[in-house]
């Protein structure tokens, strides 16, 4: 008796669970509900955030400019301005005013152009440990900025409003005397969407920066959620796959696409993808088809078999042919290394073009950047060790 009663429950909380499921999935439907469910904003973490006094978060007496920048469509964002260690540490006396050392900072040693994730606020403390970690292994001076909607800025997010704030960042560093060839980007989760469209954008123009660092990026927001797990074992969107046509469906109300598999053909920055293997809001082979995507072009085309079960015997040989020939070009051109304890690197060279991919064994989603080890790679694979 208990055992079918245990049944009868099981069932109605599993109808309950599939109610809340669809009615979940149907909210995302609507651009409104997609909108915060994608970006978070509205998470101000950490809550009443006092962006004007930095040091509440754990940096140095007035070391951190909060400033506001002015985007194209006139939209004003808030953000950190964070003085290097070295500069910072050369003053003989605690500034008075952080303003009036932007410039000097600037012209003194390298800078990072911060792009946060979703949800919560600049002022976050896994964020602060990146500038931390820049100012200090890098000796870089670091701007990161809050999209439109995020924090103290004004405005609603979408996809080419935050590639618009990620400009309007870069040309504030221009503006204040840094080369954009100096200039290294770094984009975290969402962030990493935000510099891939950045950094076509850059390239398009003819402007080539320093570099460009994906860390825990996707290949396309299309792909996050299919891969999506919530608690690291809940598939989000694959049940719908029982539905016919469901999943098609979700995908093309997709209004937010940051497609950075997309992106990749347009981008001519050096390039270095980082991920954990222990990543588990977005899996490390978001990171495998981002480089695979880099490296593309360099390698010989394999024939698609089109009617794989009536392959004729020449075609399966050709194919098998041009598969090898794939696999020896790769290894030819692709240096790979194992970091014991750490994790690996895989680089390759084209045409004076750097792409790096990292993989790490620690750090997950929130502190894969982090890591000493990490941000050492990302020092010597730009040129900016301290
Ligand atoms: C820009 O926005 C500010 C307020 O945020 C407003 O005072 C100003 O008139 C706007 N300028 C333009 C060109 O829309
Ligand atoms: C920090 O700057 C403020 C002005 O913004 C100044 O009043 C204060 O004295 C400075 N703090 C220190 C420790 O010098
Ligand atoms: C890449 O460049 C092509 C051709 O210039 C353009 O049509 C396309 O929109 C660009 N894609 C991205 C993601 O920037």
């Amino acid at each position: 008796m208990a055992g079918i009663t245990f049944l009868f429950t099981g069932q109605k909380y599993l109808a309950i669970f599939g109610a809340l499921y669809l009615g979940l999935v149907c909210l995302l439907a609507i651009p409104f509900f997609q909108g915060h469910a994608l970006y978070l904003n509205s998470v101000r973490i950490p809550l009443f955030s006092d962006y004007a006094t930095p040091e509440k978060y754990g940096l140095a007496p007035n070391r951190t400019l909060n400033l506001k920048i002015r985007t194209s469509d006139n939209e004003t964002l808030g953000a950190w301005f964070v003085l290097s260690d070295p500069y910072y540490r050369s003053l003989s006396t605690i500034p008075s005013d952080v303003s009036k050392h932007v410039k000097f900072a600037l012209a003194a040693g390298p800078v990072v152009l911060f792009f946060h994730g979703n949800a919560a606020t600049r002022a976050f403390s896994a964020r602060v440990r990146h500038y931390q970690a820049f100012g200090s292994r890098l000796g870089a001076s670091v701007l990161a900025i809050d999209y439109r909607g995020f924090a103290d800025s004004t405005g609603t997010p979408s996809e080419a409003g935050l590639t618009r704030d990620a400009k309007a960042a870069f040309n504030w560093l221009v503006e204040h005397g840094k080369k954009p060839e100096e200039i290294l980007i770094a984009g975290h989760s969402l962030g990493s969407g935000v510099s891939g469209q950045l950094g076509a954008e850059l390239s398009r123009d003819g402007i080539t920066p320093k570099g460009i660092v994906l860390l825990s990026p996707f290949s396309s927001i299309r792909e996050v959620l299919e891969t999506y797990q919530m608690f690291g074992f809940i598939p989000l969107i694959k049940p719908l796959s029982v539905i016919p046509g469901a999943l098609r469906l979700v995908q093309r109300l997709l209004i937010h696409r940051f497609d950075t598999l997309q992106a990749v053909p347009n981008i001519t920055a050096p390039v270095l993808i980082a991920h954990a293997e222990n990543d588990w809001d977005i899996p490390h082979s978001h990171s495998d088809v981002l480089f695979e995507a880099f490296l593309d072009p360099l390698l010989p085309p394999v024939d698609l078999a089109l009617e794989p079960f009536s392959m004729s015997e020449s075609l399966w040989l050709k194919i098998t042919e041009q598969q090898a020939a794939r696999k020896a070009k790769r290894g030819e051109i692709v240096s790979t290394q194992t970091l014991p304890k750490f994790g690996t690197l895989q680089s390759f060279s084209d045409k004076g073009r750097k792409v790096v991919l990292v993989k790490t064994l620690a750090g997950a989603h929130d502190y894969l950047g982090v890591q000493e080890g990490l941000v050492d790679i990302i020092g010597k694979t730009f040129g900016i060790l301290v």
